[in-house]
């Protein structure tokens, strides 16, 4: 029996996108292998900052041994789209170079693969890429897949690039897979999509599909990542206000602060009206969990553009954030056309003040969860403690707790002990 292993960089978007080659693999009889070397091994790769490509490249000089024992070695995912002839390049022991663009026709394309064949292919087919079925990688929540694409072209972002125009997956497709992971036992589904404001099908918009998919019976809660700030709309509220099965998260990437930058950036939005819609989603939806995504030290960015930002920060109380320094990418029209003058050391302190807020923040507002019951989804072993358990509660807070049986995959009420920055600690609440 041959086997394979999948090895994935990136974005949610990428982890599902593993998750329906995998079912493709197993389709042609190929079994997972968990170690050791594999007979086909994969990295799906991500290009949004360098240092994913610089991890990707490492990777793939560690896989030449194998594929010199046999092994056939690949990547698809992002850098494969835009990066082909310079990964063939460096690395001539690939036997395949295959971007999103091929995923339409990619079970046609493994085939030729495992006969041996070397593939390069990354045209975009335009299409909707179905598979059937995913190897869910994940015990709990079940990713699906609503749009694809990104047509924003953000001065600063590869994405457009790399995954080229908005496709939108039809809403009966979507609404099968539901209720399929429902039928399965996943108590949460995430609906991905770059943009998931934008997903659209006949006359169907995106808070229409919420609302179909809110009345799928015997599902716990719905999730839906990522939404633009500019598309975000009072009907999205609205939906969200109508709770459970809907959780009371949005992801909602601010990146910055300064009307300045938003603009040299082209996120189509201002500062002004990006606290407009914090304001109406804190005012209708009960218990709203807002998270962002921030990038400092883009081209021409002052002292005084970070302190807006640190100012928006402060004022908003973001319940998460991930932010990163600027990375300039090739093809990204800042890469093109903007100087990356922003100092490296000016970038690490910026980026170091807005952790240390946003801690600050997160701590103060984690604290008033000490001493509560909330309902958490189990979904994994903890990251610091093995014998120890993780989950997320409605708002999306990471909750460790110690439990005498393996949890995962039930809700549990969770009585709350303490609280740090990132996560919240706590209790079964009368566990026998
Ligand atoms: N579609 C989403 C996320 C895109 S990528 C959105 O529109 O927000 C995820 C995050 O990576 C972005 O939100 C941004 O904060 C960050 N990112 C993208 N390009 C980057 C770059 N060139 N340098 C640093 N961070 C970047
Ligand atoms: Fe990139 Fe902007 Fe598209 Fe997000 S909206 S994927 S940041 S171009
Ligand atoms: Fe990376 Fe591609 Fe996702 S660039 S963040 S894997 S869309």
């Amino acid at each position: 029996m041959r086997t394979f292993r999948i090895h994935t960089f990136g974005c949610q978007m990428n982890e599902h996108d593993s998750e329906k080659i995998a079912y493709l693999l197993m389709e042609k009889g190929l079994v997972p292998a968990e170690d050791g070397i594999p007979d086909l091994f994969i990295v799906n790769s991500c290009a949004v900052r360098d240092k994913a490509v610089q991890k990707l490249y490492t990777l793939l000089g560690r896989t030449k041994k194998w594929a010199a024992k046999g092994t056939v070695v690949g990547v698809v995912g992002c850098v494969a789209q835009v990066e082909r002839e310079k990964l063939l390049r460096h690395f001539p022991h690939l036997s395949f170079v295959i971007g999103p663009g091929s995923y339409p026709s990619l079970d046609e394309l493994l085939d030729r693969i495992l006969e041996g064949e070397k593939v390069v292919a990354a045209r975009w087919e335009g299409k909707w890429w179905e598979t059937g079925g995913a190897l869910r990688q994940r015990p709990a929540v079940a990713y699906i897949n609503i749009m694809e694409g990104c047509d924003k072209f953000c001065t600063y972002c590869i994405v457009p690039f790399t995954r080229g125009r908005e496709r939108y997956r039809p809403l009966p497709w979507i609404i099968d897979e539901v209720r399929r992971a429902v039928d399965q036992g996943y108590m949460e589904i995430q609906l991905l999509g770059q943009n998931v404001d934008s997903w659209r099908w006949e006359k169907y918009r995106f808070w229409h599909l919420l609302d179909r998919v809110r009345k799928i019976p015997g599902l716990k809660w719905v999730r839906f990542i990522t939404s633009h700030p500019k598309d975000f709309v009072p009907e999205m509220v609205s939906i969200m206000a109508e709770g459970e099965p809907i959780t009371p998260y949005v992801h909602l990437p601010l990146q910055a602060g300064s009307n300045r930058i938003l603009n040299l950036m082209r996120r189509g939005y201002s500062k002004e009206e990006f606290l407009e819609k914090v304001e109406m989603i804190r005012e209708k939806v009960k218990l709203s969990s807002i998270g962002t995504d921030i990038i400092v030290g883009f081209p021409y960015e002052e002292e005084e553009d970070f302190r807006q930002t640190l100012e928006v920060v402060k004022r908003v109380e973001f319940d998460n954030m991930y932010s990163f320094h600027y990375s300039p990418r090739p093809l990204s029209y800042a890469g093109r056309n903007f100087p990356d003058n922003v100092p490296k050391e000016v970038k690490r302190r910026r980026l170091m003040e807005l952790q240390k807020l946003q801690a600050e923040i997160q701590l103060e507002n984690n604290r008033r969860f000490v001493g509560k019951v909330i309902e958490v989804l189990a979904t994994g072993r903890s990251a610091k403690d093995p014998e120890a358990y993780m989950g997320r509660d409605i708002t999306y807070r990471v909750v460790n707790f110690s439990c005498k049986r393996n949890p995962i995959g039930e809700v549990l009420q969770i009585e709350i002990k303490e609280a740090g920055p990132h996560s919240l600690k706590g209790e079964v609440k009368n566990e026998d």
